[in-house]
């Protein structure tokens, strides 16, 4: 071997190696290289299988053709792979009858007597060996440390690509993270200013519905009002959910417990046609999450499987433990390790296509025809499940069903044991009608629609009402009150908001009841104190029975002049 020529040649590759010469060419040329620099009359890069069990003939020279790219060698005890990965680097004579393994029918063919061999290593595991045969001269000391040279280029660039390959996932990832972030922000504050209207709406509408007798040819049409009204107020819901506004009502429980409890509703939602399989593991570890709104999830997957299988099929509901040792790269997200719940819900029905699958948390993306789908649900079941702080996936293909993976995180045990489920949604039982009262209140809210129509209906109900526009201006009006029994206040207003209000006035009057209304999640929990004393919270869109009932909820039984101290609130 030629010194000078081997220097020139180290020097070049590793040229080549820093311009943007493919990967595979480079491998090429490398071990082509190798073996004229050498006077070989075989070379190979052995790359190692991901799971180290096979060493693939990726690259090379000599051989004759249908080796490159195709032949694999076994990696098991003594074998010639084992021993090659094993060898930082060696010089091997007399191969055929080496102690340590048999020649593999490849290397034999081709008559190999000698070898060169370097290992290349990555991070974790080796990359793989670049190896020379039958050296023409006595194999020397100088061929072995060239090889050295050309496999720790060959090794920095598989490495560098591995490298980019990651960036460029990253980079889609965080795309798509930032694509779903911004449909998330737009939904919301979508949701926000109509739960206003949907609010007013819906108010006048009931308020219509009692002035109007049965016979009353209008009340018919106030009645489709009404029912429009209610549709909106569910979009509403639906959006506010999958943007994440919505307020949980997170307690522990168990998971199987909530599959339980909808079963039989499942059963009845997907028909006859189609079977209902639950696998619930045993043991399984709690979860902190709110139980109706993992129902809505399951419902939500059921009928999207259910339309999905026309013909009838299996839609089958699994339950297990799962820790990860190690995140998972997802497409469009990192999996933190980590306990986990998992909950995979999977049809045999029609499955989805690339583009239905990358879009299908989008809100308002459905295939279905017009009248059948809002494209809503698995937006909300994505807002759920990310509220919750867990992670969905979506495994599909065309025509092979679908399988939905959600992982919720395992609910620290010290927070305390699971919650029973509540009863099942038909067995609760009926809700009283809503009480009339005659405390004093005071109400802000800065939208003139939303203020008016609480008003009329709390006073409507008894109750003497006193309204201001915004915090400052209900100081004012409490300054001129006596008796005030309870605060019904905005959570965001202009110039001071209803915690900053409440605060306020509870100083001065500490048996001052509250209750926030908001029509976003955030604003409640960003004074998530004032909500844990014991202020009471409710969500925009509501119908004014919710209100009138939680008025009274928080007021307690009817109308005692004076409470005593303490008394719980
Ligand atoms: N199990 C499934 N099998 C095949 N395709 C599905 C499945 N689940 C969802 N999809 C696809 O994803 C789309 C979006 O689903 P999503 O639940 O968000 O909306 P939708 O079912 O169309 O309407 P909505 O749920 O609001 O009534 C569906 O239109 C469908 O194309
Ligand atoms: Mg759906």
């Amino acid at each position: 071997m030629d010194p000078a020529r081997a220097l020139k040649t180290v020097a070049e590759f590793g040229a080549r190696a820093l311009s943007s010469t493919p990967l595979p060419e480079l491998l090429d040329t490398g071990a082509q290289l190798a073996r004229e620099v050498t006077e070989s009359q075989y070379a190979v890069f052995f790359e190692r299988s991901p799971g180290g069990d096979a060493l693939l003939m990726r690259a090379g020279g000599g051989w004759r053709p249908g080796v490159i790219g195709r032949v694999s060698l076994s990696t098991g005890a003594g074998s010639f792979g084992r021993y090659v990965l094993q060898q930082p680097s060696r010089l091997v004579g007399a191969l055929p009858s080496h102690p340590d393994f048999g020649v593999p029918a490849v290397l034999r063919e081709h008559a190999v007597e000698s070898m060169a061999c370097v290992r290349l290593d990555g991070l974790v595991h080796p990359l793989g060996t670049l190896a020379l045969f039958n050296l023409r001269d006595e194999p020397g000391p100088d061929a072995l440390i060239f090889l050295q040279a050309i496999g720790n280029v060959v090794a920095t660039a598989i490495l560098r690509q591995v490298t980019e390959e990651g960036l460029l996932q990253s980079q889609i990832r965080l795309q798509s993270v930032q694509k779903m972030e911004a449909i998330g922000r737009l939904a919301g504050g979508i949701a926000h200013d109509f739960n206003n209207l949907v609010q007013a709406i819906g108010g006048y509408t009931e308020i219509l519905l009692r002035h109007l007798t049965e016979g009353d040819p209008l009340r018919r049409n106030a009645e489709e009002i009404k029912k429009a009204g209610d549709r909106a107020a569910a979009l509403t819901r639906q959006l506010l959910a999958f943007s994440r506004q919505q307020v949980l009502q997170p307690s522990v429980l168990d998971l199987n417990g909530v599959v339980h409890h909808v079963e039989q509703l499942l059963i009845r939602l997907i028909g006859a046609d189609i079977h209902l399989r639950t696998y619930l593991s045993e043991e399984l570890w709690p979860i902190k999450a709110d139980a109706v709104q993992l129902e809505q999830v399951l419902m939500n997957l059921a009928v999207n499987a259910r339309d999905a299988m026309h013909g009838g099929g299996v839609l089958t509901i699994e339950t297990a433990n799962v820790e990860l040792t190690r995140s998972i790269d997802g497409e469009a997200f990192v999996v933190v390790a980590g306990p986990y719940v998992l909950l995979a819900v999977t049809d045999t029905g029609a499955g989805m296509n690339a583009e239905t699958k990358a879009r299908a948390f989008e809100p308002f993306f459905t295939t279905k025809p017009p009248g059948q789908g809002t494209g809503l649900g698995l937006s909300m079941v994505y807002g759920i499940v990310k509220q919750s702080g867990g992670y969905i996936w979506v495994d599909s293909e065309l025509g092979a069903g679908t399988r939905i993976r959600i992982y919720l995180p395992r609910a620290d045990s010290a927070a305390g044991h699971p919650a029973p489920i509540a009863p099942a949604l038909e067995a609760l039982p009926p809700v009283p009608p809503p009480a009339h009262g005659s405390e004093t209140l005071l109400l802000v809210e800065d939208e003139a629609g939303v203020r008016e129509l609480i008003h009329e209906w709390l006073a409507g109900h008894g109750y003497t009402v006193h309204a201001a526009e915004d915090g400052v201006q209900a100081l004012d009006v409490a300054e001129r009150l006596d008796a005030l029994d309870l605060l019904v206040a905005d959570v965001v207003m202009p110039t001071m908001g209803g915690p900053a209000l409440a605060k306020r006035l509870l100083q001065s009057r500490p048996d001052l009841k509250v209750i926030f209304v908001s029509g976003y999640a955030d604003e409640a929990i960003g004074d998530r104190r004032m909500l844990e004393d014991g202020a009471a919270f409710l969500q925009k869109p509501f119908t004014l029975d919710d209100l009138l009932r939680k008025v009274r909820e928080v007021l307690g039984e009817q109308a005692p002049p004076s409470r005593a101290p303490g008394e719980p609130r």
